[in-house]
């Protein structure tokens, strides 16, 4: 009988597997959003997060999903009449080109096929014949398993488009991957905390530019709730505009404060080393979705080449441990399984994971 008191230990693509000491501090005294000790927590926080994504621009805590910056980053960056290039890759970053289109925004697309990357070559192509404002991205493709190498895709930006704003979705690689803002010379970049920061879901992190706040003087009906003019008055006295999700801030605060305890540097090392033993297994067992060059450090996609009854297994594994892990997203069901290692998974969970994955399948 399914029980969501005491559901699996989830090793699915977020949201992941929350520690005990993070969930207690989603159990502290609650504190009045507009109170002194509200103030505190949300500029230490603040100031963390600037270390943590290395800017010294604005940081906004969003009491939604990451969905909703998609959208912010839309109705407050770009004109009506403005065009958009949407890089999709993969379900994700689809979703960014469909979520544009909705805002009433005009979305180009460059699309590639489900498994590969988005490189420096191809976006430069595009904006060469086009007249864009704007150009989307996903950092790290949770359906594919594809990190894009956004890195140099934004050093070719830089170079040659400085004035094209830069939207990222990082909502599966922020923590787990670099993200060096203010060099990358981005504009907004968001994350959900289900994923890599290891949170329940209900809170987004996001870093906007000093630039997209001043492009979004000039644009009207930006809404209210995920207005960015908004979240830039409130935060100039370390506050949101609306009563924001408190507890997650809290554990926000403490995921913050460990990560610069043990130094980013450590921490993207630290995936990558659950990167590559997942790899490893993956290739010995089945093979990899995504080409060697772009695999992502914090979930692997698995071809599934032995046919394996992806279902099954996980059902087995629900059963015997109270643990699953993910499934394929939309068309790559069963063709694909994910399996995540971000966050405060750690190398002995996998190790676990793995060696009952093992026996069921041989
Ligand atoms: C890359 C990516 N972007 C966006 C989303 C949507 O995030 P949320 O469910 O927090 O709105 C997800 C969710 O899995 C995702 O993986």
């Amino acid at each position: 009988m399914t029980d969501w008191k005491n559901p699996p230990r989830l090793f699915i693509p977020g949201p992941v597997k929350v520690d005990e000491d993070v969930l207690q501090q989603l159990a502290r005294p609650t504190l009045g959003h507009r109170l002194k000790e509200y103030v505190q927590l949300h500029k230490e926080t603040v100031d963390m997060l600037k270390k943590i994504l290395y800017t010294d621009q604005n940081i906004f805590l969003s009491s939604s999903s990451a969905s909703g910056i998609w959208e912010a980053s839309i109705r407050n960056c770009v004109q009506m009449d403005e065009k958009v290039l949407c890089t999709m890759c993969g379900a994700f970053s689809d979703k960014f080109a469909s979520i544009t289109r909705s805002c009433g925004r005009e979305a180009d697309e460059l699309k590639v096929d489900w498994g590969q990357a988005i490189t420096p070559e191809m976006v430069d192509e595009k904006l060469a014949s086009g007249n864009y404002t704007a150009v989307t991205m996903v950092y790290n493709e949770t359906s594919t398993g594809v990190a894009n190498p956004v890195y140099e895709i934004s050093e070719m930006l830089r170079e040659k488009y400085p004035d094209v704003l830069v939207f990222v979705d990082a909502v599966s690689g922020m923590v787990g991957l670099p993200i060096h803002f203010d060099k990358l010379g981005w504009d907004v970049v968001f994350a959900s905390v289900q994923k890599a920061w290891a949170i329940p879901p209900g809170l987004t992190v996001a870093a906007v530019s000093d630039r997209a706040l001043e492009k979004a003087k000039e644009v009207p009906n930006r809404g209210y709730y995920f207005d960015f003019l908004e979240f830039a008055k409130r935060a100039e006295k370390h506050q949101t505009p609306t009563t924001p999700a408190i507890p997650h801030i809290m554990a926000l605060h403490y995921q913050c404060t460990k990560l610069l305890d043990e130094g980013m540097e450590n921490v993207w090392k630290r995936h990558k080393e659950m990167g590559d033993f997942v790899r490893a297994w993956a290739k010995e067992n089945f093979a990899l979705f995504a080409p060697e060059e772009y695999v992502s450090d914090t979930l692997t996609t698995i071809k599934n080449t032995k046919g394996i009854d992806v279902a099954a297994v996980n059902n087995a594994l629900q059963e015997k441990h109270n643990t699953v892990f993910g499934n394929g997203y939309g068309k790559l069901k069963n063709e694909t399984f994910r399996i995540a290692h971000m966050g405060d998974i750690n190398m002995a969970d996998l190790k676990e994971l793995l060696g009952w994955i093992d026996e069921e399948i041989k």
